[in-house]
């Protein structure tokens, strides 16, 4: 019987790493694996076979796996090893709760002193967002655009705080834009975002904002409970 290729093997190519670039790389290739979906929640990812493909020993394997469990795409599963972390759950909305609050504030700080190299720079990412289809690519664009807006404020401690949120917020944004079909109403909150900074109309641009994350967080509790629903519970 022809043995089954694990989805590991079958989604990550073999290729062989220089030892001291392999954690990197490893913690690249499988990072973009789980967010384009290619590698799904429950996948078993084990250190001995990426070990194998890469030709490397299992420390940077170890390495590169631990760090991806620090960012929550990876999870320790008892007796099963890492497994792919199930993107969405009940801290999501926490998360974007908190996002609100330092963005919103920003906005406020921020959005009176843009120049129109700052707009440029916003409407830039927004047009590349729209006709972009690789989901990592699509997510820096989208953390390019809100941090256009933010740029002038001069807190730059807060400003790090919402970068940070914006980077987890790449584990959603395929999830929102594909799984939920939210794709045109973020690029048409994107665009009334940029119209009202345009016009300096602050608190227009912090009503769209909360609209904006809203509607994130909306759209995961509205899984959340279909999940609920479909166990049973
Ligand atoms: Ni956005």
């Amino acid at each position: 019987m022809p043995k089954k290729k694990s989805p590991v093997r079958a989604v990550l190519e073999a290729e062989q790493l220089q030892p001291h670039l392999a954690r990197a790389i490893i913690e690249e290739r499988i990072r973009l694996a789980i967010l384009d979906g290619s590698l799904p929640t429950g996948t078993a990812v084990r250190q001995q076979e990426l070990a194998n493909l890469y030709g490397v020993s299992r420390m940077p394997v170890r390495e590169a796996l631990r760090q991806l469990e620090a960012q929550g795409l990876l999870t320790v599963v008892h007796h099963k090893g890492a497994v792919v972390a199930e993107l969405i759950n009940d801290t999501v909305s926490e998360a974007y709760d908190l996002r609100l609050l330092l963005e919103r504030e920003a906005l406020r700080l921020s959005v009176p002193l843009l120049d129109e190299t700052d707009l440029a720079t916003a409407q830039q990412a927004i047009d590349q967002l729209e006709v972009e289809q690789d989901y990592s690519v699509m997510a820096q664009l989208n953390r390019d655009f809100h941090m256009a807006l933010y740029g002038k404020a001069s807190n730059r401690r807060l400003l790090r705080l919402i970068d940070q949120g914006l980077e987890e917020e790449e584990r959603f944004l395929r999830f929102n834009m594909l799984e939920m079909g939210l794709a045109d109403l973020i690029h048409q909150d994107h665009r009334d975002q940029l119209e009202a900074a345009r016009a300096r109309d602050t608190e227009r641009c912090v009503a769209l904002l909360e609209v904006h994350l809203q509607r994130a967080i909306d759209a995961i509790n509205r899984y959340l409970d279909d999940k609920a629903d479909a166990a049973g519970a």
